[in-house]
């Protein structure tokens, strides 16, 4: 089972625990870029961000460094940017393929509400099985993430073949 974990990150938490949930899983690793950068203040991010996400807008992505269609299995990370999953993951998706072979999604956010941004993205995941909504290191309960991950880690792996 070839499996590669997608991710979007702009302060580093999906990152994070992108990082750690790969090794759990022994999957490989490959983080989406947008070609234009965001800015670099939080209340332009959230301002452009914010934006993009209302207005649907789906943005242009750096090459990706993996082929994705070499792998038997993807699991997507992404922050909630306004309730949903970043414009970056949302281009991501338009390749179909790709989106088919979702079978976990987990979010970070900053204050823990997720719904939303799942029933927004659930649609466009037919395989998708297993889900985890993690926070934001700056929320007090951060420190439930490492739990919930391996919780998350045991689901995926419990479906092998
Ligand atoms: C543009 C923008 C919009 C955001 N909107 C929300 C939101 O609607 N709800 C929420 O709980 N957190 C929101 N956040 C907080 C992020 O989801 C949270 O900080 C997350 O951990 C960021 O992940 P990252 O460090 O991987 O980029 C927003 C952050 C940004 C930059």
């Amino acid at each position: 089972m070839k499996r590669l974990l997608v991710y979007y990150s702009l302060s580093g938490n999906t990152e994070d625990a992108a990082r750690k949930l790969a090794e759990k899983l022994g999957a490989e690793l490959l983080k989406l870029e947008t070609v234009k950068p965001m800015p670099k203040r939080f209340a332009a991010q959230l301002f452009v961000g914010g934006g993009q996400v209302l207005l649907g807008r789906v943005p242009k992505l750096k090459p990706l460094t993996k082929e994705v269609g070499a792998y038997d299995e993807l699991i997507l990370g992404s922050p909630i940017w306004n309730g949903k999953a970043v414009p970056a993951v949302n281009a991501f998706l338009q390749n179909t393929d790709a989106a088919a072979k979702v079978t976990a999604l987990f979010f970070l956010s900053g204050g823990g509400e997720t719904q939303k941004g799942l029933d927004a993205i659930a649609g466009l995941l037919p395989n998708l099985k297993h889900t985890a909504s993690l926070l934001d290191r700056k929320h007090k309960n951060s420190g439930e993430n490492d739990a919930k991950l391996a919780q998350f880690a045991a689901a995926i792996l419990k479906d092998l073949p």
